[in-house]
């Protein structure tokens, strides 16, 4: 679809080396604290005059009014007909968050009970040394991201593994090793009605109970989910089923029971330093917006509106997170349900069609692997890419002078892409530069500033949502293929005609297929 449509902002139009020339204190004032992290957006084409009719669009689209509805409990996820109160998820007890006049927080924190008590178990029981979290999209990015962040403070006897793929290589891979009596299998799904993850648990099922018999599903599955009837009828105990809500989107679902493998791992205490990280984000957004609607003073919304400038006014439609730390290698993943789940619609709230491009494509790779990769085209090709840096002070590991090269090409990499240089004649080996980067640092990666970061990107993503007018909550995207996937499965075994109206192309591949499949 093209979109003529862009915003009436001019950004500022020069260098990025002249308005950086001109303005020594840039760095002090084009930055904010949000919580813990220090956010640094000098390197973005916008002057004060810029940013404040950025915060002019965020008023009139009614960001706040939208932000103040979400914490409300109302049904802002429209054609699902839900709240979305992920907020809840890691407020504190004394907190309230309403659904249909009914207090939640109560509810959140005795699920939270419910996980320690598995997690001190589990955590304590010299039997288990393998936990397999089967689940997909939201019940599998989040839980598998943070446990490899964090994971310098995971339990020195536990093993955590993630499968996901219904290839079955994924879970071949995962159970290869493993000890059916010292493995504890958490299936997370937030309808129970997913394939890859129905098939998953049925296989790793078949697994252990051909080993152990059939009373071994009751020691060694825990589910969580919003479907106990489902559980249920899969065989696992609702004694040892974990639910939550309808309010609580897949994608964002990290906060609940869906984070049971990551309690696990660096235990409830850390947990609740991740809980409270978030919080700590969730008050920074809350306390940004004036009783009049005015965001100016929301470093959040100025993130996202930012990105707004970048997609509606520039036209440009992918952003790279280049995490400059190893444990944060699964981010980008995460970040990309997270932002092209929620943003890449092209029907408004009330289903006409949007008026200007909405979620850019999200992409990533951590420094400095994706250097010697893709920066040749971030810093030399035909598009500009604008990049979101993230970097830490501290390592969680003993080797500082790795650190120290590590955040200098951190530095770095932001300095070559906002100044260039020239290339003396060579056309070859001329640096544009005049390219954009927003530093994202903290002083360690803990389940604290984890929390933080997956926080901002949440509302950053809200507040693009409500720009555009799009239902960020929901996902009909992916409806389609999961229908065809499931009429197509049962031809590919047999030999009888397709049915009338299969299109060609997929006939063709189904009949290749036929003929070529293992027997
Ligand atoms: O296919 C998309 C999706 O619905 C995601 O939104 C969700 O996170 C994922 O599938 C898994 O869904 P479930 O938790 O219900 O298995």
């Amino acid at each position: 679809m093209e979109h003529e449509a862009r915003l009436p902002v001019r950004p500022d139009p020069r260098h990025l080396r002249e308005i950086l020339a001109s303005d020594v204190d840039r760095p002090i004032r084009h930055r904010a604290q949000i919580a813990d992290l220090v956010v640094d957006w000098s390197r973005q084409p916008v002057t004060d005059s810029v940013l404040a009719e950025l915060h002019e669009i965020a008023r009139g689209t009614g960001v706040a009014e939208a932000f103040g509805r979400m914490a409300a409990g109302e049904r802002v996820n429209q054609t699902e007909d839900r709240a979305v109160l992920h907020m809840a998820l890691r407020a504190p007890s004394s907190a309230r968050f309403e659904v249909d006049g009914v207090n939640v927080v109560p509810e959140v924190h005795a699920v939270l009970d419910a996980m320690r008590s598995i997690a001190d178990r589990v955590r304590s029981d010299e039997q288990i040394t393998d936990i397999v979290n089967i689940g997909i999209g939201g019940s599998d990015l989040g839980p598998a991201m943070a446990v490899r962040a964090l994971r310098s403070s995971g339990h020195p006897r536990l093993r955590a593994h993630f499968v996901s793929n219904v290839d079955g290589a994924d879970i071949q891979s995962a159970l290869s090793g493993l000890d059916p009596e010292r493995t504890l299998f958490i299936v997370v799904s937030k309808t129970f009605t997913t394939t890859e993850t129905i098939a998953n648990a049925q296989t790793a099922r078949e697994w252990l109970t051909s080993r152990l018999g059939e009373d071994a599903v009751a020691d060694h599955f825990i589910a969580v989910s919003t479907a106990a009837d489902k559980v249920a009828a899969f065989g696992i105990d609702p004694a040892r089923t974990l639910g939550f809500w309808e309010w609580v989107g897949g994608r964002y679902s990290v906060w609940s029971a869906v984070g049971l493998s990551l309690m696990i791992m660096i235990g409830p205490r850390a947990f609740d330093e991740f809980l409270a990280g978030a919080h700590a984000v969730d008050t920074v957004m809350t306390q940004g917006f004036t009783s009049d609607g005015g965001t100016a003073q929301n470093p959040i919304v100025t993130l996202a509106m930012i990105g707004i400038l970048h997609r509606d006014v520039l036209g440009r439609g992918s952003k790279a997170v280049i995490p400059y730390a190893q444990d944060l290698d699964r981010l980008p993943a995460y970040l990309q349900q997270l932002d092209m789940e929620s943003n890449g619609k092209s029907v408004r709230s009330d289903g006409t069609p949007v008026t200007m491009p909405t979620g850019p494509v999200i992409w990533g790779e951590p420094g400095t692997n994706g250097q010697h990769a893709f920066f040749q085209l971030l810093h030399q090709g035909t598009d500009v890419i604008p990049v979101d840096f993230i970097g830490f002070a501290q390592p969680n590991h003993a080797h500082q002078q790795h650190h120290d090269l590590l955040m200098a090409n951190l530095f770095a990499q932001a300095e070559a892409l906002a100044l260039g240089q020239d290339g003396g004649g060579n056309p070859h080996r001329h640096f544009p530069g005049d390219r954009p980067s927003t530093l994202i640092l903290a002083e360690r990666l803990t389940p604290s500033t984890l929390g933080q970061i997956l926080a901002m990107y949440e509302h950053l993503v809200f507040v693009q949502g409500v720009v555009w007018g799009i239902d960020s909550f929901d996902q009909w995207g992916v409806e389609l293929g999961k229908i065809l996937a499931r009429r197509i499965a049962p031809q590919l075994a047999v030999d009888e005609e397709l049915p009338e109206g299969t299109d060609p192309s997929t006939a063709s591949a189904i009949t290749w297929y036929r003929g070529h499949r293992t027997r």
